[in-house]
This record gives C-alpha cells, sequence and structure tokens, in this order.
C-alpha cells in the first residue's frame, strides 16, 4: 500500500529514516515516497490494460514539479483545471497534448493559453463556457477539442464537501440536458465534440457508485458518441484510499457508513467497470489524484508542547491547519505515529497546532503513544490534498517537500522564508 514502514524502532521512508530527513531538513517536513507513486500509478494502468486507456493524473491532489515528473516518466497524462496547473505540467517537462482541463470557471485568457498549447481536450461545465470556448476558438482560429462533463445525479456516499455528481453540486451539466447541450454544441464552427466526461465524487470506497454512474450514463455516451464520432469517455477520479487501517479490517466507520468494508482497489474497480466499457470501443480516460499520491506522502512534525488542562492531554505541534487543512475542513482522519516506536500505555491526546483557531487540530481524544517535547510525529496518507491546500495563515511560512527513492532523497520545495511571505506587498505612500 506505501512504502513507509518502521525498521527496527525507526520509522523509514523506502530506505531513508524520516529521524535523517528531519535532521537535515527541519519540520514541518512533507516526505513522498516515489515508489508509492509509481507503483500506484502502475496498479491502475494494469486494472485498465484491458481497454484503450490514459491515467491522467489529477494533479489538484498533488502538484509538485517532482511529483509530475514521476507520472510524465510513466506515460501519464493529466486532469488540469488552471492556466496554472497546465503550465506547472510544462514546467515538469510534461506533454500539454495529453491534458484535459476541467473546472467551471475558465477565463478567456486560461481557454487562449490552453487552446494555443494544443490540450487533448476542454471538459466544459456549462452551455456559456462551450460558447465562449467557440469564440476564443474562432479568434485564433482553431478547432477546440471539448466533452461536456456529464453530472449524472448519483449520490457518490462520499463526505458532502467532495461530493460532485448530484443536482446540489455546481459541477457539470445534468444528464437530462447533455443530448440538447451536444446538439446545439454541434452547430458551432470552431469545435470539435471530441467525447463526454463525468466525475462523481472523491474518496469512493465502495464500487457501486462508480458502476451506477457507468451503467446510466453508458446509452447516453453510445449514442452521443456514434452521432459525434467521439474517440474518448472520460469517468473521472475518485478511487478512495485507506486512511485509518481499522477501516480497511472492518471496525472503522467512515463517515456515515455504518459498516466499513474492505476498502476498494484498482482490480476490484476494473472487474467491474472494465466489462461494462469495454463494448463502447471509446478510449478510456481516468483522472485519479488521491488514489496515486495520497498514500505516498506523510506531514512530519515536532511535538513543541505536551500541555495537560483539567480535561485533556494536548500534544501542540509545529505542524498546523495551514500545512494540512484536511481535518479542519473534512473532518478527515489521519494516522499519527511517532517516528521513533516505543512501548508504554498509549494516552488519549488532541494533537494541535499553534494556529489561533480552535479547528486547528489533527486529532482528537485518540490514544497515542506518549510524546515530550522534542518528539517527533508523522501525520500518514498526507501526500493528496495536502500541501496543495497549505496557506500562509498567521504568516507561517510553507513546509518543504522532500522525494525519496530508494537510499535516495532531494528537497523538491525549499521550506518558504519569512520575508517571501510579504515580498508582494506594500504600503503606500501616504502612509508613511
Ligand atoms: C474533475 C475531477 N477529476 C478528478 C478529480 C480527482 O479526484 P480524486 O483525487 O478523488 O481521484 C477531481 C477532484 O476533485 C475532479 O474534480
Amino acid at each position: 500500500m506505501h512504502d513507509f514502514r518502521y525498521v527496527g524502532s525507526k520509522l523509514y521512508c523506502e530506505r531513508v529514516s524520516v529521524e535523517s530527513l528531519v535532521k537535515r531538513h527541519g519540520t514541518p517536513l512533507y516526505v513522498y515516497s516515489q515508489h508509492t507513486l509509481a507503483d500506484h500509478f502502475a496498479k491502475l494502468d494494469a486494472a485498465l490494460a484491458p481497454l484503450d486507456h490514459l491515467v491522467c493524473f489529477a494533479l489538484k491532489a498533488n502538484s509538485n514539479l517532482a511529483v509530475l515528473r514521476t507520472i510524465v516518466n510513466l506515460g501519464g497524462g493529466f486532469d488540469t483545471v488552471s492556466e496554472g496547473e497546465l503550465r506547472r505540467v510544462k514546467a515538469a517537462g510534461g506533454d500539454l497534448r495529453k491534458c484535459v482541463f476541467a473546472g467551471v470557471g475558465k477565463t478567456e485568457c486560461e481557454i487562449e493559453f490552453a487552446l494555443r498549447a494544443g490540450i487533448y481536450c476542454f471538459n466544459a461545465e456549462s452551455e456559456p463556457e462551450l460558447r465562449r470556448i467557440n469564440k476564443v476558438a474562432a479568434r485564433l482560429k482553431k478547432i477546440a477539442p471539448v466533452a461536456v462533463r456529464v453530472n449524472p445525479n448519483i449520490d457518490a456516499h462520499t463526505h458532502a464537501k467532495i461530493t460532485t455528481g448530484t443536482y446540489e453540486n455546481k459541477f457539470g451539466i445534468a444528464f437530462e440536458q447533455v443530448e440538447g447541450v451536444y446538439a446545439r454544441a454541434s452547430r458551432l464552427k470552431n469545435l470539435r465534440l471530441r467525447g463526454l466526461q463525468m466525475h462523481i465524487g472523491s474518496q469512493l470506497t465502495e464500487v457501486k457508485p462508480f458502476e451506477l454512474a457507468v451503467k446510466k450514463v453508458l446509452p447516453l455516451v453510445t449514442k452521443l458518441a456514434r452521432k459525434y464520432d467521439f474517440e474518448f469517455f472520460s469517468i473521472g477520479g475518485g478511487l478512495g484510499i485507506v486512511y485509518d487501517p481499522a477501516l480497511d479490517s472492518g471496525d472503522a466507520k467512515w463517515w456515515e457508513q455504518p459498516k466499513a468494508k474492505k476498502i476498494l482497489t484498482p482490480q476490484s474497480y476494473a472487474n467491474t467497470l472494465v466489462p461494462l466499457l469495454k463494448p463502447l470501443g471509446l478510449k478510456i480516460l481516468m483522472e485519479p489524484g488521491r488514489f496515486i499520491c495520497g498514500n505516498a506522502g506523510i506531514l512530519v512534525t515536532r511535538v513543541e508542547y505536551v500541555k495537560r488542562t483539567g480535561k485533556k492531554n494536548f500534544v501542540i505541534v509545529d505542524a498546523a491547519m495551514n500545512d494540512l487543512i484536511r481535518p479542519a475542513f473534512y473532518d478527515s482522519y489521519h494516522q499519527i505515529v511517532p517516528l521513533t516506536k516505543q512501548g508504554g500505555a498509549p494516552v488519549s491526546s488532541d494533537v494541535v497546532g499553534p494556529i489561533c483557531e480552535s479547528g486547528d487540530y489533527f486529532c482528537k481524544n485518540r490514544p497515542l503513544p506518549k510524546v515530550g517535547e522534542g518528539d517527533h510525529l508523522a501525520l500518514l496518507s498526507a501526500g493528496a490534498y495536502g500541501f496543495v491546500m497549505a496557506s500562509n495563515y498567521n504568516t507561517r511560512a510553507q513546509a518543504a517537500e522532500v522525494l525519496v527513492s530508494g537510499n535516495k532523497s532531494a528537497v523538491v520545495r525549499a521550506r518558504q522564508e519569512l520575508p517571501e511571505l510579504w515580498a508582494g506587498e506594500s504600503v503606500p505612500k501616504w502612509l508613511k
């Protein structure tokens, strides 16, 4: 599942001790395993092998250039949502012709950039957007490849903030409207209708919602593919990962799911979906983010203080919600382990950051090994939607990122220096 494990009492990433990285680079520190990234990509790629397919890594999950380069080297494409992400792919040596461009709010500038770059396809999320893409393409004397993102109105049974495929969500075009939208789009001279796309949500731990969505959309895509000579159907991302190992053993709850089952694997996903998709005869795109990088990264933090109040044992660490916002934002669970394994009875603890918000916590009332000032903890499964959501709240510098491969390691993003945080700011003359 991933390459973080104890060797003796010390936590290792592949063949590098995490403690040695902390000594060299300090904390808070993101550490990524290149082998885990590659392994997860390969597992998905292999599971989809019976289909003509392209795995397009959703770089919103982790856009570090070294992570992107790992995917480039494996032949992957990319699911992007901004000009910035397209430029990142280019900076990492990626081929923009293997990029799809999603998002509900593409600006004219972004569309122009993507068109000039020759991306594989725009995944359009509204009719006004299709008209805008057509207008920009006409101005540039180009033909824009487009797909419509269909909203199949299927509940992904995941956290409300990462459900995207129901009519409560802003994403895509309602299933019932899609045919009409294609008919009108086919009259726009500077568009080429290249395919259809969907994405119903993130962190799905069961195949059923994927299956329901594919079964619902298949007749539509079959009909449209014939009519408009489609090349591809994108089934989006959303494959969930194990955050809590107890989940995988069936003991824990995942949000409201009453009884968590063994988590979805690429093979079980493919066993259900490949037979449905194969007869379509189209290229199948998939847009995984979390599955590839989630368990490939950890966030390492130093214990600054242990504070016992009347009720609680607070472990105050040097990482905070500005480094990893998932617990505050989504009530997410991250397993927390010490860099040096120790015996002794666990202590019920809240691990909290230094930010002035009550929401700045990583866990509450969790039995954890007894730790003291100067000890280090690792928050596991922090490789997706971790660093990419970091901010400078409380004027805190963003963490460094390190990539490990075997016994090698390299800083792939330097720790921010504090003056960088106000480098673009100025005080107007009248205040001086
Ligand atoms: C259109 C689209 N594709 C793919 C993804 C990646 O999702 P995940 O990281 O759950 O695989 C997202 C995530 O928000 C998305 O919006």
